[in-house]
This record gives structure tokens, C-alpha cells and sequence, in this order.
């Protein structure tokens, strides 16, 4: 019998599934009197504005998933702290049209509302003292909220056996509830995932390693960022994700005490900061905040993550520099349905999505790999249109076998690669059908949906349900920055018919569970959209809070 607390996860997951004839509840308009102001500003206490990377790292593209040595710690300075979240989570453009102006950051966001927030703990150096701060994207900057308690780095340093510091994500709900009501606690999941594979990814522009502590309570994480002494306004508060630690060497948690400890002294300290107003008034959506208090983390026993090491991958063959791919992200809004994807780039591709001991982006999460790959491949070299399945864990094949439809081929497409034929035609309708009726899905060269063995995976840790999420927007980010490198463009997709893709695979019970969908291709741009550079609103001095 399911835990009353997994009841209400499940409960949730199927409530917030679209239908054909059914979309999940939301308020149905967008109420523009009350959009949630799209930055988080703390008031009332100092901002340091950080300095621009200027020349960017020089990291090649292909690089940046190769596992990282040690690399001593010369090169946690103010200017690469800085630039580590520029190259994250900063802005990467403005887009114009008519009177209308938006930003675009590093990260992708569902319906660009980006709810994810972040907090760093950092050592003192040129640029900061050292100080526990919020980090301002639109200012590019950090907002000082409490001081750093005696004796911590020592401790710090106790515990991961390295220099370094500290970077945590939470998640206002309100900015993505307020356009996709119900169903926005699974985007903002997904949001949390591009993040941290997006920080993963630019420690290792750095020579750094991204340990994610996953093994914390989300009331440590709470503690350690300070959540808990704020006084939010209601609806608008920070919900903790996660806290990494970001370091030169290899580390592990080396003294668990030490780090309890650690946390204790953190959540003595005074911390200042009132955060802005984001809207005039909310809606408020209960079961989003039913299934966050259902899918709250305890802390749990250190799973050290056992990753095989990368397969040998082609190389994507681009000559880019990685910090220039990671710029030039963008999804698509719509594609060239003559654009043919090369055979080897996609392989390429699929190899980059694998786990690997020490790369980026996986290779510093301990919480498993449970995210498979049902593919619909429309015009991809030497390969047949149809329905594919690529295993990220080789291990789900006999059980997927059983339980999918029992037609299905499940032919082997390559010898070091876990691709396999389902069923041969043109999934192009079909893919765009199940997507809410989203050309994306069928124009593009290739589309997926990410499957989850979702009820085994949930039995007794129902707040994997947030971890599913967030393993699938890390391979979503994965997808945007490859899909770029080999000069194509992805696109998320949150917006799909559950069971239709169930019924797809002939799986009609809640066993395995559509999670997030993406689509690559060659882009179609839009060229009613002026671009402006990322931080050209400072140039003339910072505007006002
Ligand atoms: C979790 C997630 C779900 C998304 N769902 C859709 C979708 O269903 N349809 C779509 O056209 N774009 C979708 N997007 C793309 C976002 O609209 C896009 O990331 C956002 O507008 C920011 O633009 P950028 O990615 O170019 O920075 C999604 C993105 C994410 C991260």
C-alpha cells in the first residue's frame, strides 16, 4: 500500500496531466496586471556589482564533458567566481518587439518565467568579502545577506578536503503557477535541472567540480541559505532545491558532523535583505503547495555515485569555443522540416546525454539515472523514420521490453550505443499530435519524450519525484547546448498529452510515466525580434531596484 505522502504525489501527476479534451487547471488568461516581476531583488542590504568576463574561458566545446583533474586551488578568484555565474545563469540577450522587451538568460525556463533563484556562500576575495549572497542575474551582481560564521572554511575544509564554495538553488513557484497553474510545479522541477546542469557546466569552464550535496534535508538547505529568516510575502517565497559545492579538486563529504556543524552556525547568523514584491496579488494554487510539503526531502544516507566512465564519443566537430555555444542557446520557435541531421552528430549527441564518472553534467549528481529516451526521428542520416528508444540505463531493457507494446522491433541500431528500432513510418503528425498539437515537434529532425520508471522509482523516496524532473531538464540542457554545437536548435517541451504517449509505448498502467519532451532541428528564425546585448541596460549606470 502506497504511502499517503506518495498518494499525493500520484495525485498530483495525474491531476496535472493534459488532455486532448482536458488541459491541466490553470487560471485559463494571462493576468497581466499581476505577472510576477521576473527578478528577485533583496533590499536594504549592500550589492556588489561583479565584473564581465572579458576574454571568455577558452575551453573547447568538447571539452567540457571530459572528467576534470585536479587543478589546485589558484583559480577560485572574485573574477572567476563571477564569471562562473555569468556563464550559468546570467543574461545572454534581450529580445524586442514593438514595445515589448524581455531577457533571455543562460538558462532556458518554461514560458521564460524562470523561477529558479540562487544563493552562493563564498570565500573572501579581491572582488567580495566573503558572505553569504543573493545572486542578481539583471544586475549582475551579488546582494550581501549575512556574513560568514567563525571558523567555517576551516571546517569547510574539513569536511570536502579542498577549497571552494557553495551555490544553491531554490524555486518561487508563483512566476510559473501564475501562466501553467497546476501543472507549473513539474516545469519548475524541469527549470531546477537546466540550472544545475548549466552550473555543472560552467564550473567545468572553470577547472571546477559540482558536487551536489543530495544527500541534505531540504530544511538544511533552507538553513544554509537562509531561507527560513525571511519574512515572505505570501505565495512569493523561496522553496530550497539543492546546494552544491563547487571546488578545483575531487572531493567528497569527507565529515558529515562537521558539516552539520556547519549549517548550525550558518543559521545563527543575522541575515538582512527584504525580497521585492513580485506581483500585486496571486493565485493561490494548494495543490502545488500540498505536493511541495508531500515532496519534501529528508536527509537520507550519501549515495556515492557509481557512473561508468564516458563511451568514446566522436567529437561534435565544432570549432567553438565552449563559453560561445553556451551564449548563443536559444530555442526555436519554429523549424525547416528539409534539414537532415548528420548520422554521426546525432550519435555524438546521444553519447553526450550518457552519465560519466566525473564529467559535466552528471558526473556530480548521486541520485541515479532513471531518464530513457522515446524518440521520434523524422530525417536523421542512414537512419529509418520512426519510433526509436535510446537507453540512458541499459539496465530498464528487459523490464521496458515486457511492459511496452509487444510489436514493437526493438532492434539494435549500433554496437556501442543502447538505440533501438521500435517501429519503422512517419512519426511526424503523430509527435506534434501528442505535443498539444506543436508543429516544433514534427518539423524538427528529431523528437523525444523522457521516459521514467516512475511508480518503482517513487516507492519509499516519493521526493524522487522532484529528482525525475530535474534529471530530465539536465538532459534537456545537455540537448540545447549539443543541438547548438552542431549548429542545429532544440527546444523544451512541457506541454504534452501524458497518456498519449503512454498509449504509444502500450503502456496503459502509471508504471512508466512521460516526464518532459524536446525537439532538434534546423531553426526557422523569426526575424520580427530585434536583439539587444545582455547587459546593455547597465552601460549608462545601473537603473533602480
Ligand atoms: C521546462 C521547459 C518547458 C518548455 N516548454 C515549451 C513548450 O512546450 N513549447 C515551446 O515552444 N517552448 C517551450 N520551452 C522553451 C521556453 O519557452 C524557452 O526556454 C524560453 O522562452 C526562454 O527562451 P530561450 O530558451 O531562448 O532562452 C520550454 C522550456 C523549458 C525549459
Amino acid at each position: 500500500m502506497a504511502s499517503d505522502v506518495l498518494q499525493k504525489i500520484i495525485h498530483y501527476h495525474e491531476a496535472t496531466k493534459h488532455h486532448r479534451n482536458r488541459y491541466a487547471r490553470s487560471a485559463g488568461y494571462l493576468d497581466w496586471d499581476n505577472q510576477p516581476h521576473p527578478f528577485r531583488f533583496y533590499h536594504q542590504c549592500p550589492m556588489i556589482r561583479l565584473p564581465f568576463l572579458d576574454p571568455d574561458p577558452s575551453l573547447p566545446y568538447d571539452d567540457m564533458y571530459a572528467p576534470v583533474g585536479n587543478s589546485g586551488n589558484a583559480s577560485l578568484t572574485g573574477d572567476a567566481i563571477a564569471g562562473f555565474l555569468e556563464l550559468s545563469l546570467g543574461l545572454s540577450a534581450w529580445k524586442s518587439q514593438g514595445a515589448a522587451k524581455w531577457a533571455l538568460r543562460m538558462n532556458p525556463s518554461s514560458g521564460n518565467l524562470h523561477p529558479t533563484e540562487a544563493h552562493v556562500i563564498l570565500p573572501g576575495t579581491d572582488v567580495f568579502e566573503a558572505g553569504i549572497y543573493h545572486y542578481s542575474p539583471y544586475y549582475h551582481a551579488l546582494e550581501q545577506r549575512a556574513a560568514i560564521p567563525n571558523g567555517f572554511w576551516d571546517q569547510s575544509y574539513e569536511v570536502f578536503g579542498s577549497h571552494g564554495f557553495f551555490i544553491g538553488l531554490t524555486t518561487v513557484f508563483w512566476r510559473e503557477s501564475w501562466k501553467y497553474g497546476e501543472r507549473a510545479y513539474r516545469y519548475c522541477n524541469l527549470d531546477t535541472g537546466h540550472a544545475l546542469a548549466a552550473l555543472a557546466f560552467s564550473a567545468a569552464l572553470f577547472g571546477w567540480h559540482l558536487n551536489v550535496l543530495d544527500h541534505l534535508s531540504d530544511d538544511e538547505v533552507a538553513m544554509m541559505l537562509g531561507l527560513n529568516k525571511v519574512v515572505w510575502r505570501h505565495g512569493e517565497g523561496e522553496h530550497p532545491d539543492l546546494i552544491c559545492f563547487v571546488s578545483p579538486d575531487h572531493t567528497g563529504v569527507h565529515n558529515m558532523e562537521s558539516l552539520s556543524e556547519m549549517i548550525t552556525a550558518v543559521s545563527t547568523q543575522p541575515f538582512s535583505g527584504m525580497p521585492n514584491q513580485l506581483s500585486g496579488s496571486l493565485v493561490h494554487w494548494e495543490i502545488i503547495e500540498d505536493t511541495a510539503m508531500a515532496a519534501r526531502k529528508p536527509d537520507t544516507p550519501r549515495r556515492i555515485g557509481a557512473l561508468p566512465a564516458a563511451l568514446p564519443s566522436p567529437a561534435s566537430k565544432t570549432t567553438k569555443i565552449a563559453a560561445a555555444i553556451i551564449r548563443q542557446r536559444r530555442s526555436a520557435v519554429s523549424y525547416d522540416n528539409r534539414a537532415i541531421f548528420p548520422q554521426d552528430r546525432f550519435y555524438s549527441l546521444l553519447n553526450r546525454t550518457l552519465p560519466s564518472a566525473g564529467g559535466a553534467p552528471f558526473g556530480g549528481v548521486s541520485t541515479g539515472t532513471a531518464i530513457n529516451l522515446l524518440m521520434f526521428i523524422h530525417l536523421v542520416e542512414g537512419l529509418d523514420q520512426g519510433l526509436y528508444y535510446f537507453l540512458r540505463d541499459k539496465e530498464v531493457l528487459d523490464g521496458l521490453r515486457k511492459a511496452c507494446t509487444p510489436s514493437f522491433l526493438w532492434k539494435s541500431m549500433s554496437d556501442d550505443l543502447p538505440l533501438y528500432l521500435l517501429k519503422k513510418g512517419d512519426m511526424t503528425d503523430t509527435a506534434a499530435d501528442i505535443s498539444c498539437n506543436q508543429d516544433i515537434a514534427g518539423m524538427s529532425c528529431f523528437s523525444m519524450g523522457m521516459i521514467a520508471d516512475f511508480s518503482r522509482i517513487l516507492e519509499g523516496a516519493p521526493y524522487r519525484y522532484r529528482h525525475l524532473f530535474r534529471e530530465a531538464g539536465m538532459v534537456g540542457q545537455v540537448l540545447y547546448l549539443e543541438a547548438e554545437a552542431h549548429g542545429f536548435r532544440g527546444t523544451g517541451i512541457g506541454c504534452f498529452f501524458d497518456d498519449e504517449v503512454h498509449r504509444l509505448m502500450g503502456l496503459p498502467d502509471k508504471g512508466y510515466q512521460s516526464l518532459y519532451h524536446f525537439t532538434i532541428g534546423r531553426p526557422v528564425a523569426d526575424n520580427r525580434l530585434k536583439t539587444l546585448a545582455p547587459y546593455h541596460h547597465l552601460q549608462n549606470g545601473a537603473p533602480e531596484k
